[in-house]
């Protein structure tokens, strides 16, 4: 196990102050999640190009591949990245869908600012008593807890669900006042991955339920939400992906209009993970099929860095509106 460490003494900051800002400026915070160096540099070098605060999001699975101890370090290597082009911008690192305590605690220890436990698959008693476990331990070292109520379709780490239960508005006010957590995950027809929607050809994916949204805003007033599952899967990259050897029919994502809607109310975070991943591998196949005799990664990591850079700016200035919020 890593030796133990502050959050605070990495240069990282929790948060609610996060929050508190973007709840009042009509804007949401960027969850971007990261496995390796070149998307860590690329998220770094997008918000602090745009002043946008940034939440570091790292999965059970990606802290597994990358190695706890490595992940503090590009927390930190995140945090003098950014001062050394001359930009404060506000960094956090957090837990994505923690499931046990005990992984929690872990990343409370290693370095963590906030962490998600997301209990979302167990009652809604058991899902309280470990959230509320998780808050105390968190709290006690300062750091933000994000909860779940509802389960999004697609996949969480080794948690797999087949459909969705939308989040039942009149739990939430128990949910929060029970745990004490900082923000909330809800469930509103969003879903994990880039196959979010089922339509045929020419269709529009189904809308967001904002009357669950608001219905909690109501419940919650000024309290923090949280949407998952939340990438657009843009076209350019999923049909690049398939002119270049890939595989990827039908696959969908939710719409910028309906973020962008999202993002001025009460949805304080959201997280994108899979257009990340669509956008770099769509450069590193474009690159490999255009330059057959190209056996540097720096070469084909490079040109997918300087994708997700665009992308993220693109997230920050036009979806999100964090860009300049900083
Ligand atoms: O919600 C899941 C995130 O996209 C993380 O995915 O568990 O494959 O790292 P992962
Ligand atoms: P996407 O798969 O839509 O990017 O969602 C990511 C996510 O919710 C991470 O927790
Ligand atoms: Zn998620």
């Amino acid at each position: 196990m890593a030796e133990k460490v502050s959050y605070k003494e990495l240069g990282l900051i929790d948060t609610r102050e996060m929050f508190k800002r973007a709840m009042d400026g009509g804007y949401a915070i960027p969850a971007y999640n990261f496995n390796n160096l070149e998307q860590i540099q690329a998220i770094v070098t997008a918000c602090s190009e745009t002043g946008s605060p940034v939440i570091l999001q790292v999965s059970k699975g990606a802290r597994s591949y990358a190695d706890e101890t490595m992940l503090r370090y590009m927390a930190l290597g995140a945090v003098k990245m950014a001062r050394h082009k001359g930009s404060d911008i506000p960094i956090a690192l957090h837990l994505d869908h923690g499931d046990t305590f005990e992984l929690c605690k872990a990343c409370v220890d290693s370095g963590f600012s906030s962490v998600m436990i997301d209990g979302s698959h167990h009652s809604f008693e058991e899902n309280i008593a470990l959230t509320r476990k998780v808050v105390e331990y968190a709290h006690d070292h300062d750091v933000a807890v994000e909860g779940e109520l509802g389960v999004l379709a697609g996949i969480e780490d080794e948690v797999e669900a087949e459909t969705s239960t939308y989040t039942k508005p009149e739990e939430v006010e128990e949910f929060v006042q029970k745990t004490g957590v900082d923000s909330l995950a809800i469930s509103i027809g969003t879903s994990h991955g880039a196959y979010k929607f089922k339509i045929t050809e020419g269709e529009e994916p189904p809308p967001l339920r904002f009357d669950i949204l608001e219905e909690c805003e109501r419940r919650l007033p000024g309290f923090p939400i949280v949407l998952h599952g939340a990438s657009s899967v843009l076209p350019k990259y999923v049909e690049l992906i398939n002119q270049y050897g890939g595989r990827m029919e039908g696959a969908v994502g939710v719409s910028e209009e309906q973020l962008r809607r999202a993002a001025k109310g009460a949805v304080c975070k959201i997280n994108i993970d899979s257009d990340g991943r669509l956008a770099v591998t769509a450069s590193i196949r474009e690159y490999m099929a255009k330059h057959p005799e190209e056996f540097d990664p720096r070469k084909y990591l490079g040109a997918a860095r300087t994708e997700l850079i665009k992308l993220i700016k693109h997230k920050n200035e036009k979806v999100l509106g964090s860009a300049g919020r900083a």
